[in-house]
């Protein structure tokens, strides 16, 4: 089964959004296109925007005004759904609502071919419920674009329970033929990227419950440290905090409140009061005219430590070694493995966040996991009332002389980058061993459809086999809720070539 022909004339309803970014690239692939929507004058407004998208495009030379007047022509607003009939593809983005998908379906089958692909674009329904009305459900398929569609190159290409391996595959290869990047996956909550991102979004709320620190920080922290392109808060004041926060609510519910998606109570109290970020000119952040711009909280400047004795290998940071030696601070390595550490002078530790807190010891403070430690320009640090305040000192001007600004959190176990990489880690794993996905896949649907600068497998095998679950483990025994119970899948990965003595 391959792509459809670009003969084939191909029907987008609901024109709103993501209809007119999917239609578009339907457009410029190169097929007839017929738009309709259920609002009289919609589908005629949406081609005309269209065509003055196209008209941009062609302002910025990226088409030939020959292609824009080609594309024009073979794009049809129609009246009804019967001029929908020859089409071979039917896609729908109208409003996120089970009954409504249905009764369209329902009544688009009753029009088109019985070859004809049908389509969804749904973002938090079960393909499988919305096709479970249709005489052949084996026809149906979710086709998840990102906004905007026209520019963002991911496709989640979702099976439901009924749909048939020739319908995925000829909707895949359809993507593909459009210039997009497909990736195949299973019909569940969330499908790959919205699943998977959800710590992202849950961690950083979370650490700002516990005061942590406040959203500035914790936005640069994720940024400078943690190598993503935006902080949560940022990220979700862009999005629209009522739409994120009903992504993570369906999710959550879909999965029986599964307490590892439970949504954020601070985010809710910031739905209720309307403020939904830039669209209302306030979420986390202000963005009226006169707001001053939020800054992350940065350590005043400390002296460096006259040297530093590191002791134990200290895995995913050991590149600190060499970065320290540069800056000229002398490293003291110590044979004997006491931990995985650096000792500062004055006998206070510094120690990789693992998901301990500092009040469980004496005289520690904690650094968080960066995804490039010589490209990083802000570290995060984590204390508590009982580390000597020379030990915080000494941990400051360490970065520092490195050239890193430092933000210092309340005592947070697993820190801010760490223990939202080792979560979206563990969904990742917990995923492929539930067939929702391949590693490949999931690895490109985060890189393309939230942009992260790793993806969770990549990003695994950077950090070692079982790092992930070391400090997930610690943190759920801190936390016994079930929001860190590492996954049986992720432990059988750490574990799988450490094999025990005796028998079982
Ligand atoms: N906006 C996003 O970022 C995004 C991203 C991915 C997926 N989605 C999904 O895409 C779909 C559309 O979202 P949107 O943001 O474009 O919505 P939107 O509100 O911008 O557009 C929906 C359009 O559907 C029309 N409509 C409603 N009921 C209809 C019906 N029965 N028949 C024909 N037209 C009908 C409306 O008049 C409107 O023009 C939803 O399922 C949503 O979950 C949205």
């Amino acid at each position: 089964m391959t792509a459809l022909d670009l003969s084939s004339p191909v029907a987008v309803v609901g024109t709103g959004t993501m209809g007119q970014g999917i239609a578009q690239v339907a457009l410029v692939a190169g097929h007839d296109v017929r738009l309709f929507d259920s609002m009289p004058g919609r589908a005629q407004a949406a081609a005309d925007a269209i065509g003055g998208r196209l008209d941009r495009l062609v302002e910025k030379d990226r088409m030939t005004a020959a292609d824009r007047d080609a594309a024009r022509s073979r794009l049809h607003a129609a009246k009804s759904l019967a001029e929908l009939a020859d089409c071979s593809l039917v896609v729908e983005a109208v409003l996120e609502r089970l009954d409504v998908k249905q009764k369209l379906l329902r009544d688009l089958e009753a029009v088109v071919d019985d070859d004809c692909l049908l389509a969804t674009n749904t973002s938090s329904l079960s393909v499988t419920a919305i096709g479970g009305v249709l005489r052949n459900p084996g026809r149906f398929v979710g086709l998840h674009f990102f906004n905007p569609a026209p520019l963002l190159p991911l496709v989640e290409v979702v099976s439901g329970f009924a749909t048939d391996v020739t319908s995925a595959t000829r909707a895949y290869e359809m993507a593909r033929a459009w210039g997009k990047t497909p990736v195949a996956c299973a019909d569940t909550p969330g499908f790959i990227v919205n699943r998977l991102a959800r710590p992202f979004y849950a961690e950083a709320f979370a650490a700002y419950e516990a005061q942590s620190a406040d959203p500035a920080t914790i936005d640069a922290v994720l940024r400078e440290c943690g190598g993503f392109r935006m902080g949560a808060f940022e990220l979700t004041d862009l999005i629209g905090q009522d739409v994120n926060e009903a992504v993570t609510h369906s999710v959550w519910q879909a999965f029986f409140q599964d307490v590892r998606f439970t949504p954020s109570l601070a985010q809710r109290r910031l739905v209720e009061s309307g403020r939904l970020g830039r669209k209302t000119g306030q979420g986390w952040y202000d963005y009226g005219d006169d707001a001053e711009r939020a800054e992350p909280h940065t350590a005043e400047q400390a002296q460096a430590p006259a040297y530093v004795v590191a002791e134990g290998d200290l895995g995913p940071a050991s590149d600190l070694l060499a970065l320290i030696r540069e800056a000229g601070v002398p490293v003291r390595e110590d044979e004997e493995d006491h931990g995985t550490r650096l000792v500062l002078p004055g006998g206070g530790q510094l120690v990789l966040a693992d998901g301990q807190t500092s009040v469980e010891f004496r005289d520690v403070v904690y650094f968080d996991l960066a995804l490039d430690y010589r490209r990083a320009t802000r570290i995060a640090l984590s204390a508590s009332q009982d580390t000597q305040p020379q030990t915080l000192s000494e941990a400051i001007g360490l970065f520092q002389a490195l050239g890193k600004d430092v933000s210092v959190l309340g005592d947070t176990p697993g820190m801010i980058v760490a223990r939202t990489v080792a979560r979206i880690v563990d969904l990742a794993h917990d995923a492929v061993a539930k067939g929702v996905a391949t590693e490949e896949d999931v690895d490109t649907a985060m890189r393309l459809g939230v942009n992260y600068p790793l993806g969770p497998f990549e990003w695994s095998r950077r950090l070692g086999r079982s790092w992930a679950h070391e400090i997930l483990d610690e943190l759920h025994q801190r936390d016994p809720s079930g929001r860190y119970a590492p996954s049986l899948a992720l432990y059988r990965h750490a574990y799988a070539t450490d094999k025990r003595e005796g028998t079982p």
